[in-house]
């Protein structure tokens, strides 16, 4: 079977998702399949001409971020016919917009962090904040907490958001929940969709920011989290009904904060990353699912 794999694109997780393709390739040769690498650029007519002359059997998404991970590509792979891994268009879509994800959430019962969405104009009377310290200035759909900005009790970070406002036309304020990161990957869909485990995410510097994600030591991942077993059964569940919510399929990955009492869904990430020694693949070699293993069963599992 011939496979090609999307890989790099021009979001800000361009370096990301260029690691995470390299590894599915090599995985998936390993496997047995005729694997075709493809770095996605601003040239759509060639990924056209690439994508429609070659039709291959399954396209392995390894995009992140923008256009690879928010609907779009999945709809121009939806029209093209052509079946890929991960989730289709609408999932992707809704998964990407943090405020359009929070109202599934909400509505299939999970606990979600209070936000709000403002415009660049949000700070600019340093006498009035959208809410009370602590929160997190956030994009409305960006990945690897690019520009992700925790404004603590005497922070004086929006003095430069105010100087150079990143975030576009909106940008989410949400309340910060203090506590332990955990994440959760999930396979399947609909009722058949399972948790695999749930991992703690520490890190020296308090937050798991870019730097925290991929520099080597920048954060521990501790695998099975350290939890008692009604909390480990809530934060698999909850990511189950989090992945459902949104109407998701393949491979996804709920991140969730827990303050020692309640636990709460922050996002779920619809193209999580997929180095040997990334989350997702760390929680499946843990169920007994090897990475060639993994790949195999997401190119097997694809649809359009
Ligand atoms: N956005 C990165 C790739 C992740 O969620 O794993
Ligand atoms: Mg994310």
């Amino acid at each position: 079977r011939r496979v090609t794999v999307l890989m790099g694109g021009f979001s800000a997780e361009r370096e990301v998702s260029l690691n995470s393709g390299a590894a599915a390739i090599a995985a998936l040769e390993q496997a047995g399949y005729t694997v075709t690498g493809y770095d996605v650029t601003r040239d759509t007519d060639a990924l056209l001409r690439v994508l429609r002359d070659s039709r291959p059997d399954v396209v392995f998404n390894a995009l992140h971020g923008r256009y690879g991970e928010d609907g779009r590509i999945q709809g121009l792979l939806d029209i093209l016919g052509l079946p890929y891994t991960h989730s289709g268009a609408l999932a992707s879509a809704m998964a990407m917009d943090k405020p359009t994800a929070k109202a599934a959430f909400a509505a299939a019962g999970l606990p979600v962090a209070d936000h709000v969405v403002v415009g660049c104009d949000a700070f600019a009377d340093p006498a009035v904040e959208p809410m009370a310290r602590p929160y997190v200035v956030k994009p409305l759909n960006e990945g690897s907490s690019v520009d992700v900005y925790v404004i603590q009790e005497g922070s004086n970070v929006l003095e430069r958001l105010r100087a150079d406002w990143p975030f576009g036309r909106r940008a989410m304020v949400e309340r910060f929940i203090p506590g332990r990161e955990l994440t959760v990957a999930v396979m399947g869909e609909g009722e058949s969709a399972k948790p695999m485990a749930v991992t703690e995410i520490t890190t020296a510097r308090g937050f798991y920011d870019y730097d925290a994600k991929y520099v080597a030591g920048g954060s521990r991942h501790v695998l099975p989290a350290d939890l008692p077993p009604d909390v480990t059964e809530a934060c698999l569940d909850m990511a189950a009904r989090a992945h459902r919510s949104l109407g998701c399929r393949g491979v996804s990955r709920a991140d969730l904060r827990y303050d020692g009492e309640t636990l709460y869904v922050l996002e779920v990430n619809t193209q999580p990353g997929m180095t040997a020694t990334s989350l997702v693949p760390e929680q499946a070699a843990l169920i007994g699912i090897s990475f060639p293993d993994l790949c195999v069963w997401m190119v097997e599992a694809a649809t359009c």
